[in-house]
């Protein structure tokens, strides 16, 4: 069968003041719609894995978020983590977990907190690649990139795989430089890794062994101990032993080298909607170009005179007034507000850094 991963970590720093470690973006609205960032990952998911298919990983400080939002998952499918130790970790106890329970099963993880625009093009985008993962292959979704964008991995595409849509990766590179970002999107060879994965656990697991063979132990007895009294101590214990790093460097780039990672295209309106610049990019706009960022919880009426291209987050009950201004990202909450030009807007994460040391 097929099994679905949501890991939901990282707290969206960027995103402050909406986003805190308390409330991190998987658990925001942020497009209008009804549903969490979260939730819309989930309701995606559907067709391919019933809750009981389905698996969470998330932080002891979100675990009661995530089964609130997410009722339909039953509690054992959220696999709660002790502390971050980033997605390898959280992926590999998953996978684990999962091979317990199936050690045929073929998943795929996908990050929660991704804007996907058109469902069916996406779901059959993940049909080709779970098609190519039965054949082996650690196989990613790859985005046909846009702009040099440093955060992303970057996957160079070798020679098709049979008669399916999936290509081999020649090389997978994670994060690179802007110059070497500039390269590759030049060069037409390389799509962005969409960090969405599928692939037998086998295979996973195989590669992880080989590539991490402490993490691939640690979760190991991590695992042994799933139904026994002393799980918990066990996590307590090693969780905070096991290498701190993400799966992209950790085991796809590794992989990519030994010929075992594919891609299979996907175009269906994807977003990382990583700060408030690019959210305003991808939400409705008015004529201005102005966006207005609604949430479930109270939102203030918006009130702009000779505003243009600005990005206003009311979610404090409070008006928010602008004149005459421009290009600007405005975000007010209960207890903070944020006013900075919007393109400074990756560097709001700054500001979080500052207050964290403050303490
Ligand atoms: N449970 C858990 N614990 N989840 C985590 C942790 C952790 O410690 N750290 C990260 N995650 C989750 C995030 O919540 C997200 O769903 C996913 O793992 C990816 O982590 P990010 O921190 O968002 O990674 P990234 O955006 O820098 O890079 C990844 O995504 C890009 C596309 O958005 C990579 O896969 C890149 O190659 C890719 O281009
Ligand atoms: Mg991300």
């Amino acid at each position: 069968g097929f099994y679905a991963v949501v890991p939901a970590g990282g707290s969206g720093t960027r995103l402050w003041p909406l986003s805190r470690a308390g409330r991190p973006k998987f658990l925001h609205h942020l497009t209008g719609s009804d549903r969490t960032l979260l939730q819309a990952t989930i309701d995606r998911l559907a067709p391919f894995a019933p809750a009981e298919r389905t698996y969470v990983v998330t932080g002891v400080a979100h675990a009661a978020g995530v089964s609130r939002q997410l009722p339909a998952l039953p509690a054992d499918n959220i696999l709660v983590e002790p502390s971050p130790r980033e997605s390898c970790a959280a992926i590999g106890l998953a996978a684990m977990v999962i091979a317990r329970r199936d050690p045929t099963a073929v998943m795929g993880s996908f990050a929660a907190d991704h804007l996907v625009r058109f469902t069916e093009r996406f779901r059959s985008s993940v049909r080709d690649a779970i098609d190519t993962a039965r054949a082996g292959y650690l196989t990613t979704i790859g985005i046909t990139p846009t702009h040099p964008e440093t955060g992303y991995g970057y996957l160079r595409c070798a020679e098709t795989l049979g008669a399916g849509p999936g290509r081999l990766v020649g090389e997978f590179k994670e994060k690179p430089s802007h110059e070497v970002a500039v390269e590759y999107v030049e060069s037409g060879k390389y799509l962005w890794n969409a960090g969405m994965f599928v692939w037998s656990v086998r295979a996973f697991l195989d590669e992880l062994a080989r590539q991490q063979p402490e993490l691939h132990d640690g979760l190991s007895r991590v695992v042994a101990s799933w139904d026994s009294p002393q799980r918990e101590e066990t996590i307590g214990e090693i969780w905070p032993t096991l290498p701190k790093i993400s799966v992209d460097y950790a085991v796809m780039e590794g992989a990519a080298r030994a010929g075992r990672v594919a891609t299979v295209p996907g175009s269906f309106g994807w977003t990382d909607v990583g700060d408030f610049h690019t959210l305003g990019v991808v939400l409705p706009m008015d004529d201005d170009g102005n966006v207005v960022v609604r949430g479930e919880e109270r939102g203030g009426e918006v009130l702009a005179i000779d505003a243009h291209d600005t990005v206003v987050v009311p979610r404090s009950g409070r008006l928010v007034a602008a004149l005459g201004v421009h290009d600007l990202v405005v975000v007010d909450t209960a207890d903070a507000v944020l006013v900075c030009p919007r393109n400074r807007a990756q560097d709001v994460k700054k500001l979080v850094d500052r207050l964290k040391e403050r303490g």
